[in-house]
């Protein structure tokens, strides 16, 4: 198993766009609906965070965070609402480094109410939330953000970014990546909200970073849906990185 990606390049601009994915270590694209590309977590991970950090991701879905921070020697914590993901992350992180013996933990909680993380502890959060309820990832899970419609979407994702503020290291960052969506031919500035949220919570941001989206809404019946009703398929998504401020006394 190949344990890293070939010939890999950190992300140096503002304009991320991975068309092959990556299926390195036990990656891949098709376990998790709407999982990210191991790249994401890869580069941000490597950008903000040394080895032996705490990296938290609260909507870890089937692990690609998880097993990135394994593979990059950092310590992770792992949180999804869904027992299905957390029981699929733990089989992809199911595999053996020869450089250290940190092995992330991931729980089955609310990314609302980390209660289980102290205050000012954490490196590194990376996460990849649902936009809304563009794909639904159960039908009954009580607190499961990807039932809400865009209002109470927004109103849920205030605690978690209040949550991710509590736990983040004062001088650190917050990684988020969110996307837009179009309901009945308009589009919903979802990532503009979001990034509203984490302001509003006392972040600042340090970047705004545009990701190229490859999936397969550009297949050919969206692009023939698309090219008839005359709108455009959305072929980006948002990943800002906030900063929580340091106070006086603690940088
Ligand atoms: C876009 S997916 C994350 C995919 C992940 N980045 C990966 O690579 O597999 C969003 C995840 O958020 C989870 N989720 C929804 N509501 C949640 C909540 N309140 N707390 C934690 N996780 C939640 C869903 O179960 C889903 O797995």
């Amino acid at each position: 198993m190949e344990l890293e990606p070939k010939d890999f390049e950190q992300e140096f601009t503002t304009m991320w766009s991975f068309p092959d994915r990556g299926t390195w270590a036990t990656h891949s694209g098709s376990d998790w609906r709407g999982n990210w590309s191991p790249y994401v977590p890869r580069n941000l991970i490597l950008k903000y965070s040394k080895p032996g950090d705490v990296v938290l991701d609260c909507f870890i879905g089937g692990g690609t965070t998880a097993v990135e921070a394994k593979l990059l020697a950092r310590n992770c914590i792992g949180v999804d609402i869904n027992p299905k993901a957390i029981e699929l992350a733990k089989q992809k992180v199911k595999f053996k480094v020869d450089s250290h013996d940190r092995e992330p933990v991931l729980m089955v909680e609310d990314a609302r109410n980390l209660h289980f993380v102290k205050d000012n502890s954490v490196d590194l959060v990376c996460s990849h939330p649902p936009y809304a309820d563009a794909i639904k990832y159960s039908k009954a899970i009580p607190g499961d953000l990807s039932r809400l419609p865009v209002k109470s979407f927004l109103e849920e994702m205030r605690q978690v970014a209040v949550e991710n503020y509590r736990v983040l290291k004062p001088g650190r960052y917050c990684a988020v990546l969110i996307g837009d969506k179009r309901e009945k031919r308009r589009v919903v500035p979802l990532g503009m909200m979001v990034m509203r949220v984490y302001l509003r919570a006392g972040f600042v941001l340090k970047e705004i970073i545009i990701k190229a989206q490859h999936n397969c809404r550009m297949d050919s019946k969206w692009v023939k849906k698309a090219k008839e009703l005359n709108f455009l398929l959305l072929g980006h998504e948002y990943l800002p990185v906030f900063e929580k401020p340091a106070g006086k006394g603690d940088e």
